[in-house]
């Protein structure tokens, strides 16, 4: 009786078609998980022997052969035949075709269907770590220009409009404070993220006398993801790095648009250093901020990768669905692309150069002092705010018809008068100014500098125990790693897994 060359082709009695193999492999993606399926499986071996469901020999010959597979995925010649369709099979045929029927004990208690989710949440979890990283480093950089600047006058705007002055430091803060949000959103998916599938085998666990403590632990995961229907089923943890993603790119493609426009000649607030723009193959003059711009249009990859991966978890039934191998291509790709996204904001933020004395001009001009001028009507007058706002409003009317602005004073005091306040050419003077309108917004999260310093060493504080958190989470990854790599040596080397496991450390009693 003929049956398949697949590993699952007993029941089969023709190869599979060259179209449908093509079109249902995964390989070149699942490249990027190896390291973790070769990790998990040394973690399931070692739990099968420490459960006695496979003996010392077996587990030996499984460990050497995942060892030697470890090697070679180090020296980039693990070589993966297309046949054997994906990450998990052709790491299965490696052990097999060197250790035959011990080889083939490996699978025991175990599905493709938990392995690959549990591959994707261990490579996922770095991934997120990756993205954290270079938002880390970029909010080290916004914290720097937010002291550096603290005081530095420019314009705020809304409707891109000359709204109330504020300084680069609050501008830089406020992004400081988006950027941490998206910290706590990716650790929040990263939290989402950790929890260990592996156990579930296809949906329903199993009779053999599993452990899937010690596998949670020997692959670093912080928690056993028990249900096993919900384990091999559920992929919200990628949707939720990716929205997570998603809404960060939101944040920096913001910036990036300011950058832009920011560096026109209409603005001329900043000048994007020469390393982080370029030239025009016709018009020698130029230079544009195309890396600024690149970094705005990314987004909307991201974005894709969101909706794509929604749309293929839309109604998916319970249990493991082939569609399930679409989640990783726009999870890989969403990370990387967000992730250069931030690392080269970073370089060019940290090359921007802010044109000072454009902004303190800006800040002068065009009536952006108005709110100011009401605000002190309301203090010294006790007018009420409304009528105080319809005062200077028809005075601003009535000095922009005539082709003035507040710079002079005097013409102020008289449109003032003539709309029904009173007062004096040096009591509005200072009310005028930016610097003094600036240093008096102390309310609670306000531009004044002395707040924005305030707010810049709690952000700073946040950061730090943040860093933390991640510094621990890279830890936990490395050691489980370390673990797991030493025990299957000293199992190769002769020990027997139970010794092992007690004399390499762990938390693991049982
Ligand atoms: N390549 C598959 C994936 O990425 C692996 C799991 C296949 N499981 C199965 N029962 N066919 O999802």
């Amino acid at each position: 009786m003929y049956s398949s060359s697949s590993l699952w082709g007993g029941r089969f009695q023709e190869q599979i078609a060259s179209t449908a193999l093509e079109y249902t492999e995964s390989l070149a993606v699942d490249a990027a998980m190896l390291t973790e399926d070769v990790w998990g499986s040394k973690a399931h071996v070692i739990m099968l022997n420490a459960g006695g469901i496979i003996d010392d020999e077996d587990a030996r010959a499984i460990l050497s052969g995942l060892g030697s597979a470890s090697r070679e995925i180090d020296e980039h010649t693990f070589a993966m035949d297309v046949a054997d369709e994906d990450v998990h099979m052709n790491v299965e045929r490696y052990v097999t075709s060197r250790h035959g029927k011990r080889g083939a004990r490996m699978h025991t208690a175990r599905s493709r269907n938990d392995q690959v989710v549990t591959d994707t949440r261990m490579h996922t979890r770095t991934l997120v770590l990756g993205v954290e990283q270079e938002l880390i480093a970029l909010q080290e950089t916004l914290l720097a220009l937010a002291t550096d600047h603290a005081d530095t006058l420019t314009m705020g705007y809304t409707h891109t409009q000359h709204a109330q002055p504020i300084t680069i430091g609050y501008w830089a803060t406020a992004y400081v404070s988006m950027f941490r949000r998206d910290l706590t959103r990716l650790s929040q998916a990263y939290r989402s993220t950790d929890i260990n599938p592996l156990g579930a085998c296809a949906l329903a666990g199993t009779s053999f006398p599993t452990d899937r403590r010690l596998t949670t632990e020997l692959l670093g995961f912080a928690a056993v993801q028990e249900n096993g229907l919900d384990a091999v089923s559920s992929r919200d943890f990628g949707l939720e790095f990716l929205a997570a993603l998603a809404i960060m790119v939101s944040n920096t493609s913001k910036m990036a648009e300011e950058i832009v426009y920011w560096s026109t000649h209409e603005f001329r607030l900043v000048e994007v250093a020469d390393g982080y723009a370029m030239g025009s193959s016709i018009m020698p003059q130029k230079k544009n901020p195309c890396v600024a711009e690149l970094i705005r249009g990314k987004t909307g990859k991201v974005y894709g990768r969101l909706v794509e991966l929604l749309t293929t978890m839309k109604g998916i039934p319970t249990g493991y669905n082939r569609d399930l191998q679409e989640d990783k291509p726009p999870i890989w790709e969403a990370a990387a692309s967000a992730l250069s996204t931030v690392r080269t904001l970073n370089g060019l933020l940290s090359t921007l150069r802010f044109n000072e004395d454009r902004m303190r001009e800006l800040a002068h001009k065009n009536f952006a002092l108005a709110t100011e001028v009401a605000d002190y009507l309301v203090k010294t007058q006790n007018i009420p705010f409304r009528e105080c706002h319809r005062i200077v409003g028809e005075a601003v009317g009535t000095l922009y018809r005539s082709g003035r602005t507040f710079e002079d004073v005097q013409a102020t005091v008289d449109a003032l008068a003539a709309a029904g306040a009173t007062v004096t050419e040096r009591e509005l003077a200072p009310v005028l100014d930016p610097v003094v309108s600036v240093n008096s917004h102390t309310s609670l999260g306000g531009t004044a500098p002395a707040e924005v310093l305030r707010m810049v060493k709690a952000e700073r504080d946040w950061l730090e125990a943040h860093k933390q958190t991640f510094d621990e989470r890279q830890e936990r990854i490395e050691s489980a790693f370390r673990r797991t790599e030493a025990v299957s040596a000293a199992v190769i080397a002769g020990s027997s897994v139970h010794d092992a496991l007690h004399s390499l450390g762990g938390n693991h009693h049982g």
